[in-house]
């Protein structure tokens, strides 16, 4: 009988992410899966463009939870989640990374004795205050088995006093280097006039959206730099909401309705530097061999700091500048094995199908 993968996604890095392991559970005959969308990002640009253009199978079920409260949005996905595992009775729940539907998919499995499979596991920003940080160490403690991308994850773990703990530990490399090498030959060109040179920037982190002096002191460094070099920043609902009700102004900024993957590749492939609070696009800029500059006060990709592809520059307007100023003139060697070798969805499943 072949084994029953749940697979719990809701945001947009996580179709990204699921994309190349669906895909290679979709190749292999001793696996089935089944999707659940939590439909915590439900916008078309933000959740169907990516299932419709990277040929994600599409959902088995959608839970429609969205735009509440972290508690509101936890719980009603962890009751609805639970209701569809009892029908489902899977071998097996897949979550990946750190959002909210993560950290609901792992505690209705983990509740229900299902094994609990965390993909992006072991990442650390240190930082509390972060929602992210607390769904990704809560979902770690409660996984069977924890695929960590880097070996920095692994570390963390260990410091954790994670080999006292009953669980599997793999090193897997990350699975965004699969998607971007698949998709990179499909790149699509987006459907507005292209500058011949721009910078490439999105923002949407909490710390930054909700916090109107960061965010006001983001907004002016990037004022500053599109006097000389367009900016592109495709927006993300949560910080157009919040620009727009604070009135803050965008003006010589080129802001555009968030694109799909095969969009952004195309815009990545032809930046000359990502300035973002993503956590997926500061490995992007690697991968397309760009120079990146880190809108927030840490971050769990520490190899790229470390390496100099990436600097932290906080929110600060000068401090942003000046950094701006250092990395458009540094050369960097990119050839570096910082996150596998973009097989990491057949090591996954391969260790996924000898383990359950
Ligand atoms: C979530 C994740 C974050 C991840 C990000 C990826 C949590 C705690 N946060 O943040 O880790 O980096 O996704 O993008 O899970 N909205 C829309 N349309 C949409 C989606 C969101 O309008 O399609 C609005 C909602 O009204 C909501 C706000 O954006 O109030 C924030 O959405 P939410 O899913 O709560 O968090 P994100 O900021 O997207
Ligand atoms: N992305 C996209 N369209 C956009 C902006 C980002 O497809 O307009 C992709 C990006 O290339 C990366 C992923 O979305 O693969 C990152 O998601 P996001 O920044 O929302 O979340 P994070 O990675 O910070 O959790």
């Amino acid at each position: 009988m072949k084994k029953k993968i749940v697979t719990i996604v809701g945001a947009r890095p996580q179709f990204i992410k699921a994309a190349a392991l669906s895909r290679e559970i979709s190749k292999n005959n001793d696996t089935e899966e089944i999707i659940v969308h939590t439909g915590q990002h439900y916008d078309k640009n933000m959740s169907d463009i990516f299932f419709e253009e990277m040929k994600i199978p599409k959902p088995h079920y959608n839970l429609n939870i969205n735009g509440l409260s972290h508690g509101a949005m936890t719980g009603q996905m962890l009751e609805k989640i639970e209701v569809v595992l009892i029908k489902e009775k899977p071998d097996v729940v897949v979550i990946y990374g750190d959002t909210n539907s993560t950290i609901a998919g792992a505690l209705a499995a983990k509740k229900l004795h299902i094994k609990v499979v965390h993909i992006e596991a072991g990442l650390r920003s240190f930082n509390m205050k972060m929602p992210e940080e607390i769904n990704r160490i809560l979902t770690d403690r409660i996984s069977n088995i924890l695929f960590c991308p880097t070996d920095m994850a692994i570390e963390n773990l260990k410091k954790e006093g994670y080999d006292n703990i009953d669980c599997e530990i793999i090193k897997s490399g990350d699975l965004m280097l699969d998607t971007a090498i698949f998709y990179s030959k499909y790149e699509k060109k987006p459907d507005f006039e292209l500058p011949a040179k721009f910078i490439l920037t999105t923002i949407h982190r909490a710390e930054n959206t909700d916090n109107t002096e960061r965010l006001v002191s983001i907004f002016n460094a990037l004022k500053i730099i599109a006097t000389h070099t367009a900016v592109i920043l495709p927006i993300h609902p949560r910080t157009k909401k919040i620009i727009d009700k604070l009135k803050i102004s965008t003006e010589k900024l080129i802001i555009i309705p968030p694109v799909g993957y095969l969009e952004i590749i195309y815009l990545l492939k032809r930046t000359s530097l990502v300035m973002t609070d993503s956590g997926g696009m500061q490995k992007e800029a690697f991968f397309f061999k760009k120079p990146c500059l880190t809108l927030r006060d840490e971050t769990e990709w520490v190899e790229l700091v470390k390496n100099n592809f990436n600097i932290i520059v906080g929110a600060e307007t000068n401090t942003i500048i000046n950094n701006y100023n250092k990395i458009i003139k540094s050369s960097l060697n990119y050839e570096m094995d910082l996150y596998g070798n973009g097989k990491a969805a057949k090591n996954i499943l391969q260790n996924l199908i000898n383990i359950i």
